[in-house]
């Protein structure tokens, strides 16, 4: 699937403004992981985009299989490949998918991390990820009641299973988000 497609396809199922910049903090983060992994940067921009599209009309709070992330696999499952599909789903725990690819396992590290970013991005008084390095990041980690919905266990957890050391995961990320910041309004 190209890119194109991927964003036409974001626009028809998502219109929360916060929830698609979100998916588009993924898709950068995912593209950065692809060029450090040599792996097709478009493959895994489109995955990183669309791992959350079900998430606004099925959000799924008892997390059974009516709704967000098997909604999106269900669409998905003759426009992506097998790869990517599982990559969708390995990133919700609670499907107990294994996350066995390099794609699987960034999608995993990325996603809660890129909304911690955020987050510490918009407390600074000039609300810019410029603003935004790995210190300020890793102090918000303890303070359970900041962005309480981030799941600090799943960045940590995410990372080691990535294979990148915690500090310059969270750089990672930083530097790829940064590369959108217009986009993202930071
Ligand atoms: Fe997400």
């Amino acid at each position: 699937m190209s890119r194109q497609e991927a964003l036409q396809i974001l626009d028809e199922w998502v219109k929360s403004p916060n929830l698609k910049k979100h998916m588009l903090a993924v898709a950068t983060s995912m593209e950065f992981y692809s060029k450090k992994f040599s792996a097709d940067s478009d493959k895994w921009w489109v995955v990183g985009l669309l791992h959350d599209m079900d998430y606004e009309k099925y959000p799924n709070p008892n997390r059974d299989e009516s709704g967000h992330p098997y909604k999106a696999a269900e669409f998905l499952k003759d426009k992506l490949d097998k790869e990517s599909l599982d990559a969708i789903m390995g990133h919700a725990e609670f499907t107990h998918t294994p996350r066995e690819t390099q794609m699987a396992k960034a999608l995993f590290a990325v996603d809660e991390l890129t909304g911690m970013i955020t987050a510490v991005a918009l407390i600074k008084p000039e609300k810019k990820l410029s603003a935004v390095d790995v210190n300020s990041v890793k102090k918000r980690f303890k303070e359970k009641r900041f962005a309480s919905g981030v799941n600090r266990e799943e960045i940590i957890q995410g990372a080691q299973e990535l294979g990148v050391p915690l500090d310059e995961h969270i750089q990672n990320v930083i530097f790829a988000m940064g590369r959108i910041s217009g986009e993202l309004g930071l």
